[in-house]
Order: C-alpha cells, then sequence, then structure tokens
C-alpha cells in the first residue's frame, strides 16, 4: 500500500491529494501547522502538525509539501529532506510529462498541465492546472507556474518564482530569483531578482504609468 502524507491542508492540498489518488497513490492524509484548530480539507482530516508527521515518517512511502506560497514550502521541503523523508513527485494522469523531461522531488504537476521535452523542474515545484512548460526549459527549486500560465521553450526561471494565473513568457527569457510575474502578464524582456512585473508587456509594478 503507497500512503503519501502532505504537509499544508489547504485548497492547494485538496488538488495535490486528488491528484496523487488518481495518479496511483493508495492513500493520502494530510498535516498542517494550523492543527488541532485545521481539523480537516475537504474530504480529508488533518492527522496532525509538522512535529507529528516527523515522528511518523517510516509509516509513509512519500511526502510532499501542499503549501502554495514558494518560500514557504521551500523552508518545510528542507526541513522534512533533511529528517530523511522520501520526497515524492505527483503526476496527475491527465497531465502530460515528456520522458525527456527532469522533475525534482516534491513536484507536482496538476491536470491538463505540459512538461515538454528537456524541460527540467526543480525541487518543490508546482506545475498548475493547466500550465505548460515547454521544451528546455530550465526551472529552479520551489518555483510555481499557476494554472494556466504558459512558458514557451528554454525560458528559465530562478529559485522561488512564481508566475502568475494565465500569464505567458516568451522563449528565452531569464526569470531570476523570487520573481513575481502578475496575473495575465505577457513577458517580452528578461526580469531580475526579486522584481514583480505585470501587464502587457510586462513592466515592474513601480514603473506603472498612472
Ligand atoms: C502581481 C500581484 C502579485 C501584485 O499584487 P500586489 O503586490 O498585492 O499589488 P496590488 O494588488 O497592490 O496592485 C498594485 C498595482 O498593480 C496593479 N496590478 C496588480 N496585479 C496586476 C496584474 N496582474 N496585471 C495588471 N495590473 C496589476 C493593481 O491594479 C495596482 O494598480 P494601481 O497602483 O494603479 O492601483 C497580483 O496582483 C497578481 O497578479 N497575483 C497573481 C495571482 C495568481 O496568479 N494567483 C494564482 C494562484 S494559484
Amino acid at each position: 500500500m503507497k500512503r503519501l502524507a502532505l504537509l499544508g491542508a489547504g485548497g492547494h492540498g485538496k488538488v495535490v491529494a486528488d491528484s496523487a489518488l488518481a495518479g496511483g497513490w493508495d492513500a493520502v492524509e494530510f498535516f498542517d501547522d494550523a492543527w488541532p484548530q485545521r481539523q480537516s480539507n475537504g474530504s480529508w482530516s488533518v492527522a496532525g502538525d509538522s512535529a507529528t508527521l516527523l515522528a511518523r515518517l517510516r509509516e509513509f512511502q512519500g511526502v510532499i509539501v501542499s503549501i502554495g506560497d514558494c518560500s514557504l514550502r521551500w523552508n518545510k521541503h528542507q526541513t522534512l529532506q533533511a529528517a530523511g523523508a522520501p520526497m515524492a513527485t505527483v503526476v496527475h494522469p491527465a497531465a502530460v510529462v515528456s520522458r525527456y523531461a527532469l522533475l525534482g522531488g516534491g513536484t507536482v504537476v496538476m491536470p491538463g498541465a505540459v512538461v515538454n521535452i528537456d524541460a527540467f523542474v526543480g525541487e518543490a515545484g508546482i506545475i498548475n492546472t493547466g500550465a505548460t512548460v515547454d521544451h528546455d526549459c530550465r526551472l529552479g527549486d520551489a518555483v510555481h507556474i499557476c494554472p494556466g500560465a504558459h512558458l514557451s521553450g528554454n525560458v528559465q526561471v530562478g529559485h522561488g518564482s512564481w508566475v502568475g494565473v494565465g500569464a505567458a513568457v516568451k522563449q528565452g527569457m531569464i526569470l531570476g530569483e523570487r520573481v513575481v510575474v502578475g496575473a495575465g502578464a505577457v513577458v517580452v524582456q528578461s526580469v531580475p531578482d526579486g522584481l514583480t512585473v505585470v501587464g502587457n508587456p510586462a513592466l515592474p509594478v513601480s514603473a506603472r504609468k498612472t
């Protein structure tokens, strides 16, 4: 029996649980640091917090941090990994991941998403519903490509960056670390570390005309 532990009992966690069960895991169990206040997550109960999970690690064949926030997800991922947790990957059966693509531990690929040939996705990544990551893209750790966002070929995305819902990134662009691409943005220039860009063409939030 393949049992998956999920740390993070919110909406994103529910989608990861659903994808995991559809993708071949037999059972999922939720943990959340808001326990005991948080007792359930949709169809599932919450069994305890991070400490409970660490104490019960041997019961699980896989562990995933199912928290949307990139920085928090990465912190928890590292803590669990350091404790020897078997960080899993989850791919929904309705996603397409090329046999020539690589996914790091703790990464999830949601329904309708595509990860194309020679793409590389680091650890603790989220390729969310209907997002596409095209050929030769290189994504660092703790990256989130939000629902319906599209990365053309050869795009690089640095550690902890996220690309908002419905955004599009032109081929060959380099997004630095901790970059935020706003919902619906069209990125046609590379983006340095730490910047938030919005609009079409995407510009720093601070540089927008009023
Ligand atoms: C870009 C974003 C992070 C900015 O959030 P924020 O720092 O809280 O910024 P604010 O909401 O205060 O907006 C600042 C300004 O940028 C504008 N703005 C914000 N997001 C924008 C977007 N996606 N496109 C165009 N303009 C945007 C706001 O209208 C506001 O303009 P104003 O100064 O003229 O009033 C956020 O709006 C966004 O797009 N998040 C993506 C959400 C998403 O994809 N969620 C999916 C989860 S799975």
